[in-house]
């Protein structure tokens, strides 16, 4: 099969693409570069020892992606492109809407006119908003409180209703919850532009020496130890989540919604001393006041995914900060070292 995997050169798109080329697919990168390096994608080929076509093309292009799409005959797409940052959403949300919904739409209409009607979209555990008990469950009802979350909701309702529509389309929708770790090679990572918003690149970038502590988001939450729990899950665990959901849809129709999640929370202080054991020495931190918006805990029911995909997370939450920090110290600086 070759499959476009939109922002590919990202952090989740390489270890997929890296992923896809070890099932045996062939694969087209397509990507803005916004918020990425092209140099993730040369890494990925000498993790496979196959190329990866690559096109710089933005979604709010509709002139590039008819091109692209008539000079591949692809069999599916994963679309991983669209700005992701929660609190930068509420600051500039229009921009938000226009890339992430009008570029989704862009995409859908390129595809429908070449007949590519299978797709893999990367939706969020933050559509499920602040009302829902947990864990989180995939048929309940979804309501996102901020912007990012809101477009992320929207492409999934789009992509519901297309299949409901033409019953030719193929839809799977992937609610991630928070995805860290890297390639166990150390050659790929995440690479944030800027001061990290998430908890385990800021860590990594303390323990490098780019950042002085970590500010810990609040330590008087009612759970155990006082700080917030989140479902951390290691990004090749993830990726394998995408190869299984492609599998799936590749022989039915209609769309398809999962977690994809470890089922268990973790707090910021238990992922600090998980990083610190990877490290091997404390990190400097401070307990300070809470985020805005932040929720005290949330973890998935990945029960779905194990029935339906086979697919369950395998490498814990050690493994995870291992794998972080052997990237971050081979890369102190990202792709740009
Ligand atoms: C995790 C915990 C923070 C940084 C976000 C998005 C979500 C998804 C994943 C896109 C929280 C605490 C963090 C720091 C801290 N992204 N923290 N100090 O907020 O669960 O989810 O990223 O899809 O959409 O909402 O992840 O890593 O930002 O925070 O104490 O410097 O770490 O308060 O409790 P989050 P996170």
């Amino acid at each position: 099969m070759t499959i476009l995997v939109t922002g590919g050169s990202g952090y989740i798109g390489s270890h997929t693409v890296l992923a896809l080329q070890e099932a045996g697919h062939d694969v087209v990168v397509m990507d803005n570069l916004s918020n990425s390096s092209e140099e993730s994608l040369r890494r990925v080929a000498q993790l496979s020892g196959k190329p990866v076509p690559f096109h710089q093309v933005d979604l709010t292009d509709p002139e590039g992606l008819d091109r692209l799409f008539s000079a591949y005959d692809f069999t599916a797409v994963i679309h991983f492109a669209g700005l992701k940052a929660v609190g930068e959403s509420a600051s500039i949300p229009l921009e938000y809407y226009y890339r992430n919904v009008a570029g989704t739409i862009n995409l859908l209409r390129a595809m429908d006119a070449h007949d590519v009607r299978s797709i893999v979209f990367s939706s969020s555990a933050t559509v499920y908003g602040e009302h829902n008990p947990i864990p989180y469950i995939e048929k309940m009802e979804i309501g996102a409180s901020n912007p990012y979350g809101r477009t992320k909701e929207q492409i999934e309702d789009i992509l519901s209703d297309l299949s409901a529509a033409d019953e030719r389309w193929s839809v799977a929708l992937l609610r991630y919850f928070n995805p860290v770790g890297a390639h166990p090679s150390g050659l790929i990572g995440e690479d944030p532009q800027g001061i990290p918003n998430n908890l385990v690149p800021y860590i990594a970038q303390v323990a490098v020496g780019r950042r002085e502590k970590l500010m810990v988001f609040g330590g008087d939450y009612d759970t155990p130890d006082g700080t917030c729990l989140r479902d951390y899950i290691h990004v090749v665990d993830l990726a394998e989540g995408h190869l299984a959901a492609l599998n799936h849809i590749a022989s039915r129709t209609g769309a398809f919604r999962w977690n994809l999640g470890s089922g268990r929370g973790s707090s910021v202080l238990e992922v600090l001393k998980s990083f610190e054991q990877a490290v091997g020495r404390p990190l400097p931190y401070e307990i300070t006041g809470r985020r805005q918006g932040d929720l005290p805990a949330f973890w998935a029911d990945p029960s779905s995914a194990l029935a339906d995909l086979g697919w369950s997370t395998t490498r814990s939450l050690d493994e995870m900060c291992e794998d972080h920090w052997r990237w971050q110290k081979n890369n102190p600086n990202g792709y740009a070292s």
